[in-house]
């Protein structure tokens, strides 16, 4: 066995036949992205946070309007936290949108607003893994370094026949080496780029356009119909269930929110006054002191029946929310909790998570 997988297919296949094909492919089928004309290290780096969270059609508006919003590193360097996360809202894991600003103040404050120009010095700034920074060296600097996401793993695995848990350590440094010997040196950032986009318009999770591909020949998932096999993941992580009971708290014309300051899912967002159980609860049911002092004080309740789901990625939150209107006597119980009052116009300019802003489209809360 050649180490790479069972099939050989590593040992058969002409490394530098490889990479040509995947490049005439690519000198046809890349996409026209607004980062791929001479691209500057800001550019090519914003492009590829927002792409770690998403697709390229759904993250390209979200790099206009960032490009729109913070022409350059500088720009974004000044912003504020929470405009950032404005922007960032609906792509979800704001971390990285924290991450993003943080990296952005370092490399003005201590770098004099230049982006490092190696995969090594990269990988140092604040949310810059591996797969980022030798994305970012290949692209704007050349260098030649692998730049290993989900498409690649699913190219190399399907047509090599890597049958190991991409989840594993060891297959993904098996696949960085793997695409590293299969580079074209003098084409880095093309080869990195051509081999995702390969793996997102051609060789797809599913449906794979088996019949037209380059690799057809050699593929070891083609020979074998193990398409749908390859690339193995095995999912570790039990998806954990979270039921939150917000409470919409609303008196004259303003309604009360929250900034979310745990160590928890949306930090620094904002959202309503918010009672999590072990379960779906009435509003009758739920025990809480603010709660137990708001029935005493006979303020209206309205139950919204929709419990909403969102999705994450290792939870499920299920979501009913509760509208309340306090009497004003009833405000320094509000404000002794930390929920602090917004205006319509007020609530559109702060970040909040995206279920949230869908049940207040769908509820126009100060119209009540
Ligand atoms: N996914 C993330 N970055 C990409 C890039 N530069 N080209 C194609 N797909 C990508």
């Amino acid at each position: 066995m050649c180490g790479i997988c069972k099939y050989n297919v590593f040992r058969v296949v002409d490394h530098k036949s490889f990479s040509k094909e995947l490049l005439a492919w690519y000198s046809v089928h890349r996409r026209d992205l607004p980062w791929r004309k001479n691209g500057s290290a800001y550019q090519v780096w914003l492009s590829e946070i927002i792409l770690q969270q998403t697709r390229i059609a759904q993250g390209l508006p979200y790099y206009r309007r960032f490009i729109a919003a913070y022409p350059t590193v500088h720009h974004l360097a000044k912003a504020t936290t929470q405009d950032v996360l404005l922007l960032w809202e609906g792509l979800g894991y704001y971390t990285r949108a924290r991450n993003l600003h943080k990296c952005a103040q370092h490399v003005v404050n201590e770098l004099g607003g230049v982006f490092p120009k190696s995969y090594h010095a990269l990988k140092k700034l604040p949310g810059i893994g591996p797969y980022t920074a030798a994305a970012i060296a290949s692209i704007v600097w050349g260098e030649a370094v692998a730049a290993v996401d989900g498409n690649v793993y699913r190219v190399l695995a399907r047509v090599f026949g890597i049958e190991d848990d991409v989840g594993l350590p060891t297959t993904q440094r098996k696949v960085r080496v793997l695409s590293q010997s299969l580079m074209d040196y003098q084409m880095a950032g093309d080869y990195n780029q051509a081999l995702m986009e390969f793996g997102a318009l051609h060789c797809t999770p599913k449906k794979p356009m088996c019949s037209t591909c380059i690799f057809q020949d050699v593929c070891v998932a083609n020979r074998l119909g193990k398409q749908a096999q390859l690339p193995v993941k095995k999912c570790r992580v039990k998806i954990k269930h979270r039921y939150f009971h917000y409470i919409v708290v609303a008196c004259e014309g303003k309604v009360y929110l929250n900034k979310r300051k745990e160590k928890d899912i949306w930090k620094g967002l904002y959202d309503f006054y918010l009672v999590e159980r072990e379960k779906v609860y009435g509003f009758e049911d739920l025990k809480d002191g603010l709660l137990a002092k708001m029935k005493r004080s006979g303020a209206l309740v309205r139950r919204f029946d929709e419990v909403y789901k969102h999705q994450l990625t290792h939870q499920r939150i299920y979501v009913t929310f509760f509208y309340v209107e306090v009497a004003k006597g009833f405000l320094k119980e509000i404000e002794a909790v930390g929920l602090v009052s917004f205006s319509r116009e007020q609530i559109k300019k702060i970040p909040k998570p995206v279920i949230i802003t869908k049940f207040i489209e769908k509820n126009d809360l100060h119209k009540r």
